[in-house]
């Protein structure tokens, strides 16, 4: 079945590797998720968001993901899969996906006051772990797309609370903000400027607060460029979308860091395969033609994700 965090947490940080959590919220995203990680032996974290849930359905992705547990072992690997909800925002919507069967669930009460982000989580915390399921909780806000990320530095997780709050709530995972963001346009960047540096240095000081305590990475997405030009070279505009440089993600995989949440990555692989393969056949209209042609692309893209950025290819 579907197994929580703790364990393969305990071993990513030991190992100095991170799990890749992987969004999905369709069949094809899925069985690349899959294959690409049972191909691998990696162990693997597919989350759904509230969106993902909107979209299709809480109990359809729900089976789905008992279904991915199945066709793993059917290729005859036996990789942990782990399903969690990315980003819950009410107890509520926790307990919902407790109780239908998720083995991990976020609370982001990030944007909260500390005192009631505390509250939140702690009770989120006192109702999954009776079912054994883990729960992520979440300290400083990502950058939004709006924001400039240098300037404002009071978005960043604050070190000083760290302790208190993984005491306080029990939670099993913290996610902190150290300078990614969610979606395309990460940075915002001024002619031959690079992308600026995660700040390792408030990393640094939450893993001296809580040593070993497992860290995730949120908005960590590449943005592969080689996409973001097929999407533009066919019919696309996609100017100034920009991530996080692969190595800056090695180097947080090797610390407490050990989820790496990647959702951008796979909708822009998808994009531009669906893009280039209709551009190059205009006469096809069956999508599994197309969307055969996306699932291949993911499937490239997780293996190198697993093998070369997050280290977790062979960890299962
Ligand atoms: O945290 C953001 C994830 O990429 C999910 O995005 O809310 O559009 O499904 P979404
Ligand atoms: P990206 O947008 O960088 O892929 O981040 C995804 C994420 O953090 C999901 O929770
Ligand atoms: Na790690
Ligand atoms: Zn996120």
């Amino acid at each position: 079945g579907l197994v929580n965090t703790r364990e393969l947490f305990q071993k990513a940080v030991k190992g100095g590797y991170a799990i890749p959590a992987y969004n999905f919220n369709n069949l094809e995203q899925l069985q690349a998720i899959v294959l690409a990680c049972a191909e691998t032996s990696s162990p693997v974290i597919v989350q759904v968001s509230k969106g993902a849930r909107d979209y299709a359905n809480q109990t359809m992705l729900r089976y789905m993901a008992l279904g991915a547990v199945q066709m793993a072992r059917e290729l005859g690997s036996n990789i942990p899969i782990c399903l969690h909800l990315d980003h819950g925002d009410s107890f509520e919507l926790c307990k919902s996906c407790v109780d239908s069967g998720f083995s991990s669930v976020m609370i982001d009460g990030s944007h909260l006051a500390y005192e009631e982000n505390v509250a939140l989580t702690r009770q989120v915390v006192e109702y999954a772990h009776k079912y054994d399921v883990s729960v992520e909780g979440e300290l400083g806000v990502l950058a939004g797309i709006e924001d400039e990320v240098q300037a404002d530095h009071s978005t960043y997780t604050k070190p000083e609370e760290v302790e208190d709050f993984v005491k306080k709530t029990g939670v099993d995972s913290l996610a902190i903000s150290i300078g990614t963001s969610h979606g395309a346009y990460k940075f915002k960047l001024k002619d031959g400027e690079e992308v600026p540096p995660l700040r390792f240095d408030i990393l640094e000081e939450v893993e001296r607060r809580i040593p070993g305590f497992p860290i995730v990475l949120h908005g960590a997405s590449s943005v592969v460029q080689e996409y973001v030009q097929l999407i533009n070279q066919y019919g696309g505009k996609m100017d100034g979308a920009v991530g996080v440089p692969e190595g800056q993600l090695r180097k947080a995989a090797a610390s407490a860091v050990c989820k790496i949440n990647i959702d951008s990555d796979g909708r822009l692989a998808v994009t531009a395969k669906v893009r280039e393969f209709l551009a190059k056949n205009p006469g096809e209209f069956d999508p599994r033609k197309y969307l055969g042609a996306a699932r291949k692309e993911l499937i490239t893209l997780i293996k190198h994700k697993n093998q070369v950025v997050l280290g977790s290819a062979g960890k299962a």
